[in-house]
């Protein structure tokens, strides 16, 4: 039986003013259903850059991703983007909410992108904001948010298509220990009652220690982090 996920050998560079920045040198992971991972290291490892790839939003210059046994990169680029919106669900190190809609609206964005039923939609909005904690919020535009809800709120947008891998890029960065601490519980609870695999970058080692299973980027490969 293949993983859930399997990335094998990724190569990934970035080319700037004649130089070449080797951020990704054969990285290979594999990870289950319904595992909750945690990925650290120092800023510019390449954390963002393996989580795009991973994302689909971004291309390796080499190597393969299996998607519960599917070649992800062997698709064609409306599969992968079909595969994009079904499967994975992105909570950045910005949160990139929409300025003039209410936090609801957010949330409902993704489905109603999808031209899902829009009642539906906003009941599922509704009851996400509800499990972040932000019921009573609903109505917030995102300059009316804390740093706080504003993550809260780009996590229960993630959430909005029942993704089956969750990938959160820093979460919980700029905000304060205790809110932080609040985004992750948040984040354990959802990979538990809705099964959502999860791989979370964070620079917060306390936070990635108390995670079932920790990753570390360095010198552009992935090991396990003790
Ligand atoms: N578009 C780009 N063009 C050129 N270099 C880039 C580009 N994007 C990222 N880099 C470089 O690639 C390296 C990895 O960047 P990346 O954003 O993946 O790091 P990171 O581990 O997420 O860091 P942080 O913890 O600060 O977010 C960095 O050295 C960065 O300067
Ligand atoms: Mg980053």
């Amino acid at each position: 039986m293949s993983a859930f996920l399997e990335v094998e050998d990724i190569y990934k560079s970035y080319f700037l003013n004649g130089k070449r920045i080797d951020v990704l040198r054969a990285v290979s992971v594999k990870v289950e259903k319904g595992e909750l991972v945690s990925l650290v290291g120092a800023s510019g490892s390449g954390k963002s850059t393996f989580l795009h790839v991973v994302g689909t939003l971004d291309m390796p210059a080499a190597g393969v991703m299996r998607f519960e046994g599917r070649s992800v990169f062997d698709l064609s680029d409306a599969e992968v983007a079909e595969f994009r919106n079904r499967s994975i669900g992105f909570v950045f190190q910005s949160h990139f909410l929409l300025p003039e809609f209410t936090a609801e609206e957010n949330v409902a964005m993704p489905a109603l992108f999808a031209r899902q039923d829009r009642k539906a939609a906003f009941r599922r909005a509704r009851s996400l904001l509800e499990r972040v904690g932000l019921a009573a919020r609903a109505e917030h535009k995102p300059g009316e948010l804390s740093g706080g809800e504003s993550q809260r709120v780009a996590l229960a947008r993630a959430l909005m298509l029942e993704p089956a891998l969750l990938l959160a890029d820093e979460p919980t960065g700029n905000l304060d220990p205790a809110t932080g601490e609040g985004i992750h519980t948040l984040l354990r609870e959802v990979n538990r009652d809705l099964g959502i695999t999860a791989i979370v970058v964070t620079h917060n080692e306390a936070l990635a220690r108390s995670m079932p299973r920790r990753l570390r980027l360095k010198d552009g490969q992935v090991s396990h982090d003790g």
